[in-house]
């Protein structure tokens, strides 16, 4: 199963792919998470993202290309994968079409997580306590969601052309969301 989890920040992409990892036994890839690891190791790559991602902006497409490539080279992605955070904008949907083409995997699915702006900041507001990431401040969150507005919605509208999309509810328990994820992925064999 090859998937890309789409939704604004908040939506709950994160959680829902680790459940589904444990599941489908496939790769999580979040390119946040990896933007993260970067920073926290200091890197030069990290350094330079550091500061976008505090501000709510993207960090630059040949960057985030790069290391997607890098990542989905690594043997774990032959069971299948979702990807979590990327495409973010029209460029970065059609540069993975033509990543997965040169290596054969095309996507099975694209899921779109709708959830309403209210609870998304108030989801964000629950985690700036919790966990205290740089980029859940109200002034980062609110750039995060206008930047999701303007460059990444065109994306949901990028693959809905391609009757690829399913557009579910993010809304409710954690298990009811992922019940409604796998009601719309393709069946095994
Ligand atoms: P990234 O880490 O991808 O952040 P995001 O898209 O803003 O996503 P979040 O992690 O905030 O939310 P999520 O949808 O994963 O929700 P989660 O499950 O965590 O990116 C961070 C930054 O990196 C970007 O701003 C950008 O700078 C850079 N970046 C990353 N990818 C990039 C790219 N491709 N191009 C350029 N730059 C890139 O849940 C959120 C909270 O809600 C949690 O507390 C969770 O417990 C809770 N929650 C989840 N589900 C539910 C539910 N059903 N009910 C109640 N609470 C819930």
């Amino acid at each position: 199963m090859r998937l890309v989890l789409l939704g604004p920040p908040g939506s709950g992409k994160g959680t829902q792919a680790t459940r589904l990892k444990e599941k489908l036994g496939i790769a999580h890839i979040s390119t946040g998470d990896l933007l993260r690891a970067e920073v926290a190791a200091g890197s030069e790559l990290g350094k330079q993202a550091k500061a976008v991602m505090d501000a709510g902006n993207l960090v630059s497409d040949d960057i985030l290309l790069g290391m997607l490539r890098s990542r989905l080279s690594q043997p774990d992605v032959a069971k299948g994968f979702i990807l979590d955070g990327y495409p973010r904008n029209v460029a970065q949907a059609e540069a993975l079409d033509g990543v997965l083409a040169d290596i054969g995997q095309p996507l099975d699915a694209v899921v779109q997580l709708d959830v309403d702006a209210d609870q998304l900041i108030e989801r964000l507001a629950g985690r700036a306590k919790e966990q205290g990431r740089a980029d859940d401040s109200p002034d980062a969150v609110r750039q995060r969601l206008q930047v999701y507005t303007q460059q990444t919605a065109p994306v949901v509208d990028f693959y809905a052309e391609r009757g690829t999309l399913a557009r579910l509810d993010g809304i409710g328990e954690l298990e009811e969301v992922e019940a409604r994820i796998h009601a719309v992925l393709p069946k095994a064999g």
